[in-house]
């Protein structure tokens, strides 16, 4: 069957919003029960000096069942700790792989750089109903532990999956999913294979890149910060501007099973979510106390 090049299905202008305690954020999507990017449910992008945000507020001790999160820091750092005794900061380059299953309390307080700066990403990525209610567990990769590979004008930083036969460090992930931090130089063209079926998903937040391929000088340049959203086909496209770009690629099987979210939690049904809500006020929530 001839490869083809995924067309461009949505483009996304992510909107500031508030969370935790407080917290601005820029946000591309959240979770919905229309749950149109399966297995993605959120895609958030802390930039807290741009605007700037007052005191930094954190994100206090909350529940999460049902999902995983992925923090990934480019700038500062996330001090988290939770109810199944993990504690950590997490740094620039690292990546934290949160699968809460049955669920898990914890806090994530970010700080700023020597600059002053907190730039990182959170993705939310569904588990399958048969996984929701598994033992949670913790992947944590420093960023000398993620691996690199360079090809042509690209830098690929892979956290989960494999590029050009280089693995990344999360692995045991029900999405199946590919999560890479990728830099092209100016002009530099890619064809980026990604499974055909799978959801996948361009985060463009540094210069401008062109997602389609188009007949010289038509191609449509893409600023940076914007969501790309492909149809499905062989492989991803992506040509950098004359400044080079900087995006982060998702991709990940698609569960196809309906979701309820509610707050930090997502279930498949309303009994589900009361189930967890009524968890949360009996104290069964949990098993053991916060990490001290
Ligand atoms: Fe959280």
């Amino acid at each position: 069957m001839e490869k083809t090049i995924r067309p461009i299905k949505r483009i996304i202008e992510p909107q500031h919003v508030m969370e935790g305690a407080g917290v601005l954020l820029r946000r591309s999507f959240g979770p919905n029960r229309t749950n149109l990017y399966d297995p993605f449910l959120l895609f958030d992008h802390f930039a807290f000096n741009d605007p700037k945000e007052g005191p930094i507020a954190g994100f206090p001790t909350h529940p999460h069942r049902g999902i995983e999160t992925v923090t990934y820091m480019l700038e500062g750092n996330v001090r988290h700790r939770d109810s199944i005794g993990n504690a950590g900061i997490i740094g620039p380059g690292d990546v934290q792989w949160m699968t809460s299953g049955r669920g898990i309390l914890h806090e994530e307080m970010p700080t700023r750089s020597p600059d002053g700066n907190i730039y990182g990403f959170q993705l939310w990525v569904n588990l399958p109903a048969a996984q929701k209610m598994s033992q949670p567990r913790y992947q944590e990769i420093k960023a000398t532990d993620i691996p690199f590979v360079d090809d042509g004008g690209a830098r690929f930083r892979i956290v989960a999956g494999e590029h050009l036969g280089v693995h990344g460090p999360v692995t045991q992930i029900a999405a199946q999913p590919l999560y890479m931090d990728i830099t092209l130089q100016p002009g530099v063209e890619l064809n980026l294979p990604v499974p055909r079926g799978h959801s996948a998903i361009a985060y463009l937040f540094e210069g401008a890149a062109s997602f389609e391929q188009a007949p010289a000088g038509e191609g449509s340049l893409l600023p940076a910060i914007r969501m790309v959203i492909f149809d499905d086909g062989d492989a991803a496209y992506a040509q950098a501007g004359a400044d080079g770009a900087r995006f982060m690629l998702m991709s990940g099987a698609p569960f196809r099973e309906p979701i309820f979210p509610y707050g930090p939690f997502v279930m498949n049904t309303r009994e589900e979510i009361e189930q967890t809500l009524s968890d949360l006020r009996n104290g069964v929530f949990v098993q053991t106390e916060m990490a001290s």
